[in-house]
């Protein structure tokens, strides 16, 4: 069923060329400001200038070091020196990693409810957050434009999500020049996990969502489209600006409301993630193809639709399913990323030791909330 869905996203998107100029602007003449970033690539390709210059006449604290998969235990040093100095607007500069970890610290600062691990741990509610600011540099995950922030935890090999609408960015500025410095690896990442965004919205079962399913197409074929593009030449400015606004509304609520959802194949990455260290979009595409294979019966109506309206295969309905199957697979393969877990030495350990943490979380996923342990097993074992 199309269902009723409520949707307010208040994000102020500042896009193209130029746009850190506007930073002053955004954030307010008496803000005490934090920017946060990452391990330096903004200081190596002028990003870091940019803001500066943009924010000449401000006094800005800097906290840097937020890790790809950032952790509590960096950014619980933040949120210390965030209260010490009486911060009142943060400012993420660089890629999703940065911009979680600052919408954790966002809800971490003015926390009252004991150790805000809870909020990830427990989904401890948070009553308010920091407002905050972000310059994306990495096109992918499209934390830019919603609500999410997922973090990992080192002590405990753990990786866990938050969502609340406090911690939308109150504006993000997307400059598909500053992208242009990313090696060819993040790239590839971010259109894979754009890509897999989508999937996870749209790859379950029809509920005559016409204009989403449309929509989702479409964020599928212009990343199929340009994708390539981009990883060959990296200043093309349009195959990038393309990009990059692809990445973002493949997770800005755009393509979900009203429609079911899967998020099974991201669930099983995060502990892929959390016990192996892996980017995140790789572990996305070592476990779709197969998840597919498994859910090929419950998923069937909308891989005939994909293979169909995405890849213009023909054929009967069962070669439409496995085209599309094979599709899928294939382009990540072409971005030169692997589709199986054997590539990264994963074995059956990991795959006993997943199933344990979800039977602990009695949790099952998917859009009919049969991926049961058992069933991620069954996924897993394919790909290993
Ligand atoms: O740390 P620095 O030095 O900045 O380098 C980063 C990092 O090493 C580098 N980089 C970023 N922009 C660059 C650049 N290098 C050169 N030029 C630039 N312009 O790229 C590396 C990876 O950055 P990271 O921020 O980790 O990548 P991404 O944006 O893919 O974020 C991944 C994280 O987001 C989470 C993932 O789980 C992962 O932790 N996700 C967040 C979501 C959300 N908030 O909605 C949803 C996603 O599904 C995802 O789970
Ligand atoms: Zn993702």
């Amino acid at each position: 069923m199309f269902s009723n869905f409520v949707y307010h996203n208040p994000v102020r998107v500042l896009f193209g060329k130029g746009q850190i100029a506007q930073l002053n602007k955004q954030i307010p003449a008496q803000a005490n400001i934090m920017l946060t970033y990452g391990g330096g690539s903004i200081m190596q390709n002028g990003v870091y200038d940019q803001v500066k210059a943009a924010l000449a006449d401000r006094t800005i604290i800097e906290f840097g070091g937020i890790e790809a998969n950032p952790t509590y235990e960096t950014l619980m040093r933040g949120v210390e020196i965030a209260r010490t100095e009486k911060i009142d607007f943060l400012l993420s500069v660089g890629g999703g990693s940065v911009l979680d970890g600052t919408k954790f610290m966002a809800a971490a600062i003015p926390f009252e409810g004991g150790d805000p691990w809870e909020i990830l741990a427990s989904k401890a509610r948070i009553k308010t957050a920091v407002p905050i600011g972000a310059v994306l540099t990495l096109p992918a995950t499209g934390s830019e434009m919603n609500y999410f922030a997922v973090i990992s935890r080192t002590s405990t090999q753990e990786k866990k999500g938050m969502g609340n609408p406090l911690v939308y960015p109150v504006f993000s500025i997307l400059d598909p020049e500053t992208t242009f410095s990313l090696p060819e690896r993040q790239i590839a990442n971010g259109i894979a996990d754009a890509f897999t965004h989508t999937m996870e919205q749209y790859l379950t079962y029809p509920v005559d969502a016409t204009l989403q399913d449309r929509m989702a197409e479409s964020v599928l074929q212009t990343l199929i489209e340009v994708g390539p593009v981009t990883l060959k030449n990296p200043t093309n400015y349009e195959a990038r600006a393309s990009m990059m606004w692809a990445a973002t509304v493949a997770l800005n609520g755009w393509i979900s409301v009203g429609v079911p959802q899967d998020w099974a194949t991201h669930q099983i990455g995060h502990e892929l993630t959390a016990l192996h260290g892996i980017d995140h979009a790789r572990t996305l595409a070592v476990v779709l193809p197969h998840l597919l294979r498994v859910k090929s019966t419950e998923k069937r109506e909308k891989l005939i639709q994909v293979a169909k309206r995405v890849w213009n295969l023909q054929g009967t309905d069962d070669e439409l399913v496995e085209g599309a199957i094979q599709a899928i697979a294939q382009f990540y393969e072409t971005l030169g990323i692997p589709t199986h877990a054997k590539t990264y030495g994963i074995g059956p350990e990991t795959v006993e030791e997943v199933r344990k943490r979800f039977v602990a979380r009695n949790m099952n996923f998917g859009e009919h909330a049969d991926i049961t342990p058992d069933v991620v097993v069954q996924i897993l074992n394919l790909s290993i």
